[in-house]
């Protein structure tokens, strides 16, 4: 990080000051299963764009999170990324049986929060990296209300189509013009997750946009610079 401002001006915004790594310790092993985790949109994205604010909506266990923070640390950003999630995981991973046993519970609650924590701290990333527990809805309008606007936004939350529609629908215009979104789990051929591809192209359809691509299994595009927000 080239000065930590952009850190301490979140910290201030979003944590009152107190920072939430403050006498964090974790006896967890570093577990960095994901899923598209180290894409080359992320890092690309992180090159084009030099951010001070990126926002993450759906974290899991960060490990697309540390790519992109290992990227701007690498590049001397003076940025964070802000991790969105409730850290109790999606509908996908309590109905199956697989994914349910990659999350640790106590007493019936998911501890994935801490498995995140010990993973920023086990790469020493805590300078890029700050969790904003909340849902999506809830930190959209945090990050709204405190004029907190990210230059790159990257969407993995959940993954039905009422729900990435939202995601897709309120992060939109809290993205600064110029920006980039990229989805998770993006797939043109509709052959992995169709609800997500699906309400995707839905969304870009009614939505002007720049520059779209898209690789297995993520898509990225841009939002105008000269984009203004619809008077209301
Ligand atoms: C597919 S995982 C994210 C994977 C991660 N980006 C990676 O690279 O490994 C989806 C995450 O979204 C979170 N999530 C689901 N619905 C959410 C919501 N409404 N608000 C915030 N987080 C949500 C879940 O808790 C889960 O951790």
């Amino acid at each position: 990080m080239v000065n930590g401002s952009v850190r301490r001006d979140l910290l201030d915004r979003l944590w009152y000051g107190r920072d939430p790594y403050l006498g964090f310790t974790s006896s967890m092993a570093p577990d960095l299963q994901g899923w598209n985790s180290d894409h080359t949109y992320l890092t690309e994205a992180i090159d084009r764009h030099h951010p001070g604010v990126v926002v993450e909506v759906g974290v899991w266990k960060g490990a697309s999170v540390l790519t992109m923070a290992r990227r701007m640390r690498d590049t001397g950003c003076d940025g964070v990324v802000l991790a969105v999630d409730t850290w109790l995981g999606s509908a996908e991973h309590w109905l199956d049986p697989a994914l349910k046993g990659q999350i640790p519970q106590l007493n019936g609650f998911p501890q994935l929060y801490f498995v995140f924590m010990g993973n920023v701290v086990a790469e020493g990333l805590q300078d890029y990296v700050l969790p904003l527990p909340l849902d999506s809805a809830n930190a959209c309008e945090v990050l709204r209300s405190r004029d907190v606007r990210p230059v790159l936004l990257h969407v993995d939350a959940a993954h039905d189509y009422a729900a990435v529609t939202a995601d897709l629908e309120r992060w939109w215009p809290l993205l600064q013009p110029g920006g980039t979104l990229i989805a998770d789990d993006y797939d043109a051929t509709y052959r992995v997750w169709e609800t997500v591809s699906r309400a995707v192209d839905d969304f870009k359809a009614r939505t002007p946009h720049q520059d779209f691509a898209a690789l297995p299994y993520k898509c990225r595009f841009t939002k105008s610079a000269e984009w203004r927000p619809t008077p209301v």
